[in-house]
């Protein structure tokens, strides 16, 4: 297996920007081509109200199919939520909101998603998700740093620090979270991308993943593929046992989806902001505890995923609007983040805003897993950019980022230049 230093060999920028381009046809399904800015239609919508019938994409204005959570399921009625408390409290009564139609059979649904926490609800996704929550709590910042994200972040700075001239949306912050999550499971760097291409294809995500799972059996290491290994999970009538293959496999693969876009996509948007507004990323250089309100503020300002959806499971009434039993119900984090009726000039990037815990990440029971890691990889990157880069600013001769995308937003390129004065 290669040194992580030697990636630069193995990390095929082309690759790459096939997987990390949202415009690339990999990306498109979830709305990648959509180039507006959605917030004044959601400011908008949110003013007439706080819930709306349709899906949120086509209230937007979004015309082509999109794909994400709760979508297409073109029999069901679709509501869309814009404002804050709503949304919240939607997050929040997962009996009456349920993450998936039906109940989720872990062992015999097949690899995926659809078989994972992400699709549990109640006292079976309470189980599953505490096998792995000790490995994502806020004391394991430490251990993801120092064993997997700083030793990507300085071996990609390598790569172009010599250069006087970098495109950091690709080349920097889409590697880091995909190697991050697939150095921690002890996948080899070379077999990095492979994985992350095939992860919808589950033959291929098996013979990617079995001789890891086999040698971790036989001899366990300090790694994410050990933890499940060795997990055991107590059945509903009280007998333990020890993941299946399958689950196994189903809980890699959530991992793998739900921890490399979302970070790649979160960290330009966060570089994006700050390099635009070159006072704000000065106040960062000079002040490092500033990093975690950017973060945060980006999280709020523009979440990379701004929309996740919820079944009924029962006739409801939500602000006013009756929701019937079945019905798709989209909570649009990207409003309710920019709600007025919580923050001040809720439009402005301001990481000197009293902080307040947005949906960025979700709430309630299935709030993200990974947000100290996504966290931890976001600062950690920015941090050592601004440390080995001097002078870091827009390259003036190239056109400025701008943040693209329906359900998965994030930047185009950011092209910058260092050094110099
Ligand atoms: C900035 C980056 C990230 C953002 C914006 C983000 C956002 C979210 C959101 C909004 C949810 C809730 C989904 C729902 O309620 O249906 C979620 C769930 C989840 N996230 Fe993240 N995420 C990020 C990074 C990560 C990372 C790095 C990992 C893993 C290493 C991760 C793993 C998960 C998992 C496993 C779930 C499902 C939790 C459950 O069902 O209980 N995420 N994420």
């Amino acid at each position: 297996m290669p040194a992580v230093s030697d990636m630069g060999q193995v990390l095929d920028p082309d690759r790459i920007r096939t997987l990390f381009d949202l415009r690339s046809s990999y990306n498109v399904r979830s709305g990648g081509d959509y180039e507006e800015d959605p917030n004044p239609v959601w400011r908008e919508l949110r003013e007439r109200g706080p819930v709306h019938e349709g899906t949120v994409h086509e209230l937007t204005g979004y015309s082509r199919p999109a794909m994400f959570q709760g979508l297409p399921y073109p029999d069901r009625p679709h509501f869309s939520v814009f404002s804050f408390d709503e949304c919240d409290r939607v997050f929040r009564d997962s009996e009456t909101f349920a993450s998936s139609p039906e109940a989720v059979d872990p062992t015999g649904g097949g690899i995926g998603t659809a078989s994972s926490m992400l699709s549990m609800g109640g006292a079976q996704h309470r189980r599953y998700r505490a096998l792995v929550q000790p490995s994502f709590v806020p004391a394991r910042a430490g251990w993801w740093i120092t064993n997997w994200i700083e030793e990507t972040v300085h071996a990609l700075i390598d790569r172009f620090a010599d250069n006087g001239s970098a495109e950091l949306n690709v080349d920097f912050c889409a590697a880091i979270p995909v190697l991050t999550i697939t150095s921690s499971f002890g996948v080899p760097v070379e077999e990095a991308l492979h994985i992350r291409e095939v992860l919808t294809d589950p033959p291929q995500v098996i013979r990617a993943l079995a001789p890891i799972v086999a040698a971790r059996r036989e001899q366990p290491q300090d790694d994410l593929i050990s933890t499940l290994v060795a997990a055991e999970i107590t059945d509903e009538d009280g007998a333990r046992h020890r993941l299946s293959d399958t689950e196994i496999y189903t809980f890699a693969v959530l991992l793998l989806l739900a921890g490399s876009g979302t970070t790649w996509k979160q960290m330009g948007i966060t570089l994006t902001a700050l390099l635009n507004r070159p006072e704000l990323l000065g106040a960062v250089r000079a002040d490092r505890s500033l990093l975690r309100p950017a973060v945060e503020e980006s999280l709020r300002w523009s979440p990379t995923d701004p929309m996740f959806s919820r079944f009924a499971t029962r006739d409801v009434e939500l602000a006013g609007q009756r929701i019937p039993r079945g019905a798709l119900v989209h909570l649009c984090l990207g409003a309710a983040n920019r709600d007025p009726a919580r923050w001040e000039h809720p439009d402005e990037f301001d990481i000197f805003r009293p902080m307040k815990r947005s949906l960025g990440f979700g709430g309630g029971p299935h709030i993200c897993l990974g947000m100290h890691v996504a966290r931890a990889e976001i600062s950690v990157g920015i941090g050592a950019l601004l440390d080995r880069l001097p002078n870091l600013r827009l390259d003036p001769l190239a056109a400025p980022p701008r943040l693209i995308g329906m359900y998965e937003r994030g930047a185009t390129e950011i092209p910058v230049v260092f050094g110099g004065s």
